[in-house]
Order: C-alpha cells, then structure tokens, then sequence
C-alpha cells in the first residue's frame, strides 16, 4: 500500500491540511484509493516541541513515504532564530534529504476567477501553464560562492552557475513526459547567449528531445520569457528550466493569476517520491480565523494522486470538483468578488467533498 506522510506546519498550515484530508479521508471510503497515512513535525512547530525545524524522524519518515502533503512553515515566533534554526531550515531539508530536484508549479486560472489578475481576463482567462523548475542544481547551490577580500582591501561576492549534462537530461525528461500528457508544447528557458553554463544546458535539452517525436522544442531567452509571460502567457504549455530562472518565473506566473489560494505544487526525485504543497506561505496574518484557502492544499493532494499514487482519474475528479464549488459560487475572503458568497477555510473544504 503506499505511504503518506502528512507535514501540517505553522500557521495557516494545520488548518489548510486539514481541509484537503477531508478530501483524502472521502477518497479512501467512497474513492477507492488505498494509503496508509503518517503525521509528522516540520518548521516551527517542529523547534518547539524538538528543537530543530526537521527532526530525524521526520527525515525518515519522509524517506519511507510515496507521498509528502505539507501545510507551510514559518512565521514571525522564530524569527529571531539563527538560520540554521529556522523554520524554513525544514523544507530545505527535506527537498535536499530526499533530492527533489524536478519542482512542478502550474499556474492555472479558473475561469471563474478571470477578474482576480491584474491582466486583462482575455489575456489570461482560461491560463494553464506548468513550470518545471530544476530544484537542487545551478546557481543556488554551485561552488565556488562565498565573499572573499580583494588585495585592495575591497570585497567581492560571488556564486557559480553549474550544471552536469545528467542534471540537465533529468529535468528535460520529466518536462517533456508532462508535456506528452498535455498539448506536447515544451519551451526551454535559459540565456544562451551569455552564460556558457546555460548553452550546455540548450544543447543537452535539443538533443534530448531529438528521441521525442512527440515533443515541440522551442527555446527562449529569459529576459523575453519574463516579456512574454505577461504579453501573451496562453502561448506556453510547459516551460522548463534553471534553478534560478525558475525560481523568479514562476512566482511571476503565479501572479498573473491573482490568487495565491489557488495554486498547488509538487516537488519530485528520481524514483518518484513526491512532495506536494500549496505555493504560498504559512500567512501568520490570517491565521486561526477559519479564512484560509484551502483550495491550494486540495489541488496539491490533485498533483499528488497524479504524480506519486498513479490515480490520474482521482486528480481529475478533484480538479473538477473543485471547478464545481466555483461555479457555485463560494468563495473565500482571498477570492471574494461581489455578488459571491463568502466561506470560510473548513465551509470551502466541505463544499468540495460535497462536489466530490
Ligand atoms: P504568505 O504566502 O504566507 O502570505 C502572503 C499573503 O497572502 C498574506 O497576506 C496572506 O494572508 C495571504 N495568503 C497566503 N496564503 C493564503 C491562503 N491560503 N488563503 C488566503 N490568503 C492567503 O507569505 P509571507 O507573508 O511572505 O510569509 C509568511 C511566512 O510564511 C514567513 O515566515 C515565510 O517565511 C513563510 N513562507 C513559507 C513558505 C512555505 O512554507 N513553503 C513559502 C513562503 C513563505
Ligand atoms: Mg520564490
């Protein structure tokens, strides 16, 4: 049976997983869908009650599990703690403990929802866009890095972009195997025309996709892809790229969409293990007031059905479903438009096992 290991966090995050394991608990009586399910400590919650944001235990249960769901961490209790210590500290943690490497961040409008960007509803209405980001790999991690004192006495920091052709190939092949299930549409993002590091990486993409007939190739520069995704972003399918790149791109494309309620994530290793979380933070400003959006949670139990429980046909029952409570009209207050009806974290996550 697989395993699911469930990180609920700060803040918002307990009762944001909460809602979406009304929706697990619903699947597992009336779905079909078998799981053994663990609970865990990450983040601040994690530090107080262990004293670090990512207790062993919680390393190897995450090791031993198919799936990770996690709420969100930090908040301003933990602060004043040195770095080593922060809540944040966890998710790092986990993502290199476990190499998740391939992070998976769609940025969907519902169109319902087409008013809530700050781009024109015909330009963004109906958006469906998967941004494949290398995780573990680039700029963010390479050596050398550091600050270091010039002979003048000036001082220089620094930081090396590097990637291996196996690291390049990985990420191509999960962005091209999305694509396949999509509209086949992959666009490369790198610069090329600058950084050596990103050249290798257009060579090693083109000659991936040379085996994948059922691939369409483009590549495009990442000052024009910023251009881009704010001009005409319909025009992507799936875009993937560096750790870095991905990193700006696709927080821009999660605000073309308006809603940080809304979108789910999934972070994945080589043998499938997967971690899922919604892309906003732990929001201390909102939380325990039952306001909440818990819809992001419950699109990332969606992703992790289809990438790590081999249950495509229960994400699409969800994401459905969760287009039905729109068209009901029910909206929390991140949401809310005149003339809705406003509900709150737990009213919402009903509404979807309702629809469900
Ligand atoms: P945030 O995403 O928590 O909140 C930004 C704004 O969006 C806030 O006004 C919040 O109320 C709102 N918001 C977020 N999620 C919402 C939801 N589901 N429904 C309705 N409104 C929602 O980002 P912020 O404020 O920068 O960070 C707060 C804490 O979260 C910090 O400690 C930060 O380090 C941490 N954080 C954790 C992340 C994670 O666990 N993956 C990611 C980003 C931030
Ligand atoms: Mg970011």
């Amino acid at each position: 049976m697989k395993k699911l290991l469930v990180l609920p966090g700060d803040g918002i995050g307990p009762e944001i997983v909460a809602e979406a394991m009304k929706v697990i608990d619903h699947l597992k009586a009336a779905g079909g869908l078998e799981l053994e399910i663990e609970q865990g400590l990450v983040g601040g919650s994690a530090y107080d009650a262990a004293g670090t944001p990512l207790p062993d235990a919680t390393l190897e249960k995450a090791r031993a599990a198919d799936a990770i769901l996690l709420g969100a961490v930090g908040g301003p209790k933990w602060e004043p703690l040195e770095i080593a210590l922060r809540p944040e500290k966890g998710l790092l943690g986990l993502r290199s403990g476990l190499g998740l490497f391939a992070n998976l961040r769609p940025a969907i409008l519902y169109p319902q929802l087409a008013e809530a960007s700050s781009l024109k509803p015909e330009v963004v209405a109906g958006l469906d866009i998967m941004i494949v980001r290398e995780l573990t790999g680039g700029i963010y991690f390479g050596q050398p890095r550091g600050v270091r004192e010039l002979d003048n006495g000036e001082r220089e920091g620094f930081n090396t972009l590097v990637y291996a052709e196996s690291e390049i190939r990985r990420i191509a092949r999960v962005a091209f195997d999305i694509a396949a299930k999509r509209a086949g549409r992959v666009c490369s993002v790198d610069k090329a025309n600058v950084l050596e590091c990103t050249e290798l990486w257009r060579e090693v993409v083109t000659a991936e996709a040379a085996s994948r007939p059922d691939i369409e190739l483009s590549h495009m520069y990442v000052d024009n892809a910023a251009m881009q995704l704010v001009r005409a972003p319909k025009q992507f399918d799936v875009i993937v790229t560096t750790n870095m790149f991905g990193d700006i791109l696709s927080d821009e494309a999660a605000m073309l969409t308006g809603s940080i309620g809304m979108l789910p994530s999934a972070s994945l290793n080589e043998q499938g293990q997967g971690m899922y979380e919604p892309i906003h933070g732990s929001a201390p400003d909102i939380a325990g007031q039952n306001i909440a959006n818990p819809l992001a949670t419950i699109l990332s139990v969606a992703m992790m059905l289809r990438f790590s429980l081999d249950r495509s046909d229960l994400a699409d029952t969800i994401e459905a479903a969760v287009g039905r409570v729109l068209d009901q009209g029910l909206r929390t207050a991140d949401i809310m438009q005149d003339g809705k009806r406003r509900v709150g974290t737990a009213e919402m996550g009903d509404a979807v096992v309702a629809a469900l």
